[in-house]
């Protein structure tokens, strides 16, 4: 049978087909309807899977079901988003609304979570038993393998690896915490720090500092001194196999992963360091891994 994923996040609605290979074979994506209340999200959602289906000529009796990779904790057995502080979404019942609107079974998954299970059963984590994924976007995700699986959470709740506070009384976070990892170590920290020096994304800094800017280079160095710190403390709590870096500012390759290593290296308390590499499922490692929740 066929599985659909989404993968909502702040900007795009990403969706796809994955067949029993585990190999996305259609796309789409559609805006994220900001700010216009969750019926325009889940109507936003049916658009593209319709126009996914008439596109590839499946019949919606091929799909098994529906995963759908979402920026925040889930609850999937009540099939609840609790908190998704970037989308808006707070206990928002996602499930049954897209099931009433696409008429098929809905699983919810962390977007995170969704994007490590890719990566282990398809990408860089491919393998491990101990490892994990940081994902590096407007915010900061992550995923946990343990003994070869998921890691759920010990509740139920998942891993909010963003949300560990970097800095007692640190910059403010969407969440409503003050110093959260997410706040010194996603995409957003370097637009931030870059628009003092009309730099207005992290791409234009880690660019700018690739061409030798001197402002540049100085904003990339504190990002790598705070990202170092993060590494190394989730190595210090996990000891793991490997660590695969995901999302935009991953694109970066080894002007980050050359310094970061570096970085970590000095930080951590082991003699040596786990692997650390970039995630390697790509940018649809969370439509693949929301498809892969159905099982
Ligand atoms: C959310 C996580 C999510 C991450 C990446 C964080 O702000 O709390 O649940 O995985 O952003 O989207």
């Amino acid at each position: 049978m066929l599985r659909f994923g989404f993968d909502i996040g702040g900007t795009n609605i990403a969706a796809g087909i994955i067949d029993e290979n585990n190999r996305l074979i259609a796309k789409d994506s559609v805006k994220f309807p900001r700010g216009e209340g969750t019926d325009a999200v889940v109507a936003a959602c049916a658009e593209v899977y319709q126009a996914i289906l008439d596109r590839t000529g499946a019949a919606p009796d091929a799909i098994a079901g529906v995963g759908v990779a979402v920026p925040g904790s889930v609850n999937p057995e009540a099939g609840l988003v609790i908190d998704a502080h970037n989308l808006g979404f707070h206990h928002t019942p996602l499930a049954s609304l897209l099931e009433a609107a696409l008429h098929k079974p809905v699983c919810l998954v962390n977007d995170a979570d969704a994007a490590t299970l890719a990566e282990h059963r398809i990408g860089a984590l491919k393998g491990t038993r101990t490892a994990m994924m940081i994902t590096i976007g407007t915010g900061i995700g992550g995923g946990l393998i343990v003994n070869g699986m998921l890691f759920g959470g010990g509740r139920g709740n998942g891993t909010e690896p963003g949300h560990m506070v970097l800095c007692n009384g640190g910059r403010h976070c969407t969440c409503g915490i003050d110093g959260c990892a997410e706040t010194y170590c996603s995409a957003t920290r370097l637009a931030k720090d870059g628009a003092a020096f009309g730099m207005s994304s992290a791409k234009d800094v880690i660019e700018a500092a690739k061409q030798g800017n001197p402002d540049a280079l100085e904003l990339f160095r504190a990002y790598i001194d705070d990202f170092g710190s993060y590494i190394a403390s989730i190595v210090n709590l996990l000891d793991p196999e490997r660590i695969a870096i995901g999302g935009g500012v991953s694109g970066a390759g080894s002007f980050l992963l050359d310094p970061l290593r570096a970085d970590v290296a000095r930080k951590c308390f082991f003699e040596t360091c786990p692997e650390i590499v970039v995630a390697s499922a790509g940018n649809d490692a969370g439509i693949i891994g929301a498809g892969l929740i159905i099982s």
